[in-house]
């Protein structure tokens, strides 16, 4: 809170320049400013796409502004650009029907996604900066330093009042690029500026985001807006975090990414097999990420999430693909999420595999992308949350009859020292650590969607997820590195063994 009062502070002192006005970069031309109407195609589509009317998003109409009397301090009339916003710039805008969003009905409103804005969008969830650890905290900053050197990808700023927005000669707009970061502070400053009457003459008494009812919501939506910058700039977001895709080979992550030099190492599962060896860990290549087919291919849904964890049974004979009412089983993604079998059945965790196809398709190489640790973590999350609700005995484990290395007593393979299930078998906070996600939150209905349609999705929504464990195993890689195995190995033949 108090950085962003130091914010709101710094949106004042550090934009006293010329005021002006916010829109987007389509619209700033002298025919738009002329004939005050900003409806601008849908980006990239036709040009008789106006606001997406050809697919059913919106349409161009008139700006409808709040006609009802004010109070307060400010009792001028038709002196200030913003009055009536934004009728002194543009009175007819895009309006886009159902959950379509932005200023070409190019974008869902906050909080849908998906091609037809119909579907939920995953919580995000904020975290106290306080409670950040160093690596977390810096890339934060990493992703706001690039926001701040990075223009923004669809909005101007208007450097004259809207007198002089042609300039002097009526035919060259008063428009600035400026920064992703840099717009959200300018926006923050046009709000509170004062109403200039002429040179050295401004009214003070003014202010359209403090002192009054809209101040929650104002800064609310202020917030959102930057989110979604910082979250929609894939070059920010994806190669800051998990690596975006190689626009050269879409099966490659980027290059910008430090993820697209992490060698890929037990892959060759084949080989190793024919030649009776085991993975030497040597490099085998890059991780790959599969591409997807199609605009309808979908993730796991949060009804489905909420569903698993209703069974309260947490595994059933015979502990195996094929049980039934089993929550185990129903998380991982054998059976349906309410614990019906069906053959056919590839859900929740498998269901993610499948679906990042690539490397993460592959489980002796799946943990090769740094996507496992995500997908992974948030599987966990679920299984705590299914902890805390059944509170389940260590009888609830099955300690006879599960496939070999299943049963409670069993040293899980390979770790050393041994560590049976059993111990494993209780709540994250017995074990030191939690999850910044409710899982139960609200109960809205059908079709909610957690994870998001597209890759981009994924990383979003569980971005809080990957943080936690990308950096917390990093700091474990950091603080000492020790060979798992420092014993030297003789080239045995694995069947010489026996
Ligand atoms: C919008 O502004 C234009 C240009 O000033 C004007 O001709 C038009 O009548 C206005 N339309 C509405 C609906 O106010
Ligand atoms: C305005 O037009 C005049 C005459 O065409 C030209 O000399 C001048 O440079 C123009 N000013 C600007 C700011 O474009
Ligand atoms: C802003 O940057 C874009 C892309 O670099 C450029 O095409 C455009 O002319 C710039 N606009 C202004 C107002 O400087
Ligand atoms: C990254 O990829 C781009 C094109 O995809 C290429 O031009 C560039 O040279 C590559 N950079 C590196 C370091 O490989
Ligand atoms: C390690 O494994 C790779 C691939 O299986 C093989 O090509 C390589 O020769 C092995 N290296 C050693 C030192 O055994
Ligand atoms: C998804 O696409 C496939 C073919 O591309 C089609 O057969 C299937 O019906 C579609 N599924 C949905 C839910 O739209
Ligand atoms: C489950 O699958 C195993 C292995 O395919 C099979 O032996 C067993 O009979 C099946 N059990 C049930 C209850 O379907
Ligand atoms: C996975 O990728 C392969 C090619 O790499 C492709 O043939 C296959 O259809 C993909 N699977 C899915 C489910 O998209
Ligand atoms: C299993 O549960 C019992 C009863 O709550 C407890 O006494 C025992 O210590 C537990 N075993 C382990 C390994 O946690």
């Amino acid at each position: 809170m108090k950085s962003l009062h130091l914010l709101c502070l710094l949106g004042v002192w550090l934009c006293p320049g010329p005021a002006g006005a916010q829109f987007p970069r389509v619209c700033c031309t002298v025919e738009g400013i002329v004939s005050k109407q900003c409806c601008p195609a849908l980006q990239g589509s036709d040009p008789a796409n106006v606001c997406g009317s050809l697919s059913g998003r919106g349409s161009c109409g008139a700006v409808r502004v709040d006609t009802k009397p004010w109070g307060g301090p400010y009792h001028l009339r038709n002196v200030d650009d913003r009055e009536r916003w934004p009728t002194k710039f543009f009175n007819q805008t895009c309006r886009c029907t159902g959950n379509y969003g932005g200023f070409d009905c190019g974008q869902c409103k906050f909080g849908w996604t998906g091609a037809t804005c119909e579907q939920r969008k995953a919580q995000v969830v904020r975290r106290d900066i306080h409670s950040l650890a160093p690596e977390e905290l810096r890339e934060f900053l990493d992703v706001l330093d690039r926001a701040k050197t990075t223009t923004h990808p669809d909005y101007v700023i208007a450097t004259q009042h809207w007198l002089g927005l042609l300039g002097p000669n009526g035919t060259e707009p008063q428009f600035a690029n400026i920064s992703i970061y840099d717009f959200f502070v300018w926006q923050h400053y046009y709000s509170v500026r004062d109403t200039l009457l002429g040179p050295g003459r401004p009214f003070k008494a003014i202010d359209f985001s403090h002192k009054g009812p809209a101040f929650i919501t104002w800064h609310r939506y202020h917030l959102l807006s930057l989110e979604r910058e910082l979250q929609t700039e894939c070059d920010v977001c994806n190669d800051a975090m998990l690596g975006g895709r190689n626009p050269e080979d879409p099966s490659l992550i980027s290059n910008h990414s430090r993820f697209s030099n992490w060698p890929l190492v037990c892959n060759s599962l084949d080989e190793y097999n024919r030649l009776v060896t085991l993975c030497n860990g040597s490099d085998e290549g890059v991780i790959r990420r599969g591409v997807m087919e199609g605009p309808n291919v979908s993730l796991p849904t949060m009804n489905d999430v909420r569903s698993c964890l209703n069974i309260r049974e947490f595994d059933s004979p015979p502990f195996f693909t094929n049980s039934t009412s089993s929550f185990r089983n129903a998380l991982e993604g054998f059976e349906k999420p309410d614990g019906e079998l069906d053959e056919s059945v590839n859900n929740l965790h498998n269901l993610v595999h499948s679906f990042l196809n690539g490397t993460s398709a592959l489980s002796h190489s799946a943990a090769n992308d740094p996507i496992f640790l995500v997908l992974h973590a948030f599987t966990d999350a679920i299984f705590d949350e299914w902890m805390k609700r059944f509170v389940p005995s260590n009888a609830t484990f099955p300690d006879e009859m599960a496939p070999i290395g299943h049963n409670r007593d069993f040293n899980m393979v390979p770790f050393f020292p041994p560590v049976t299930n059993e111990e494993i078998y209780v709540s994250a906070e017995q074990l030191g650590y939690s999850y910044a996600i409710d899982l139960e939150v609200e109960e809205d209905g059908a079709s909610v969607v957690v994870l998001g349609s597209t890759l981009g999705g994924v990383f979003v929504g569980l971005l809080v997820l990957l943080v936690l464990f990308l950096l917390y195993v990093r700091q474990r890689r950091s603080r000492s590195f020790e060979p798992l195995i420092k014993a030297d190995f003789s080239n045995r033949r694995y069947t010489e063994e026996a």
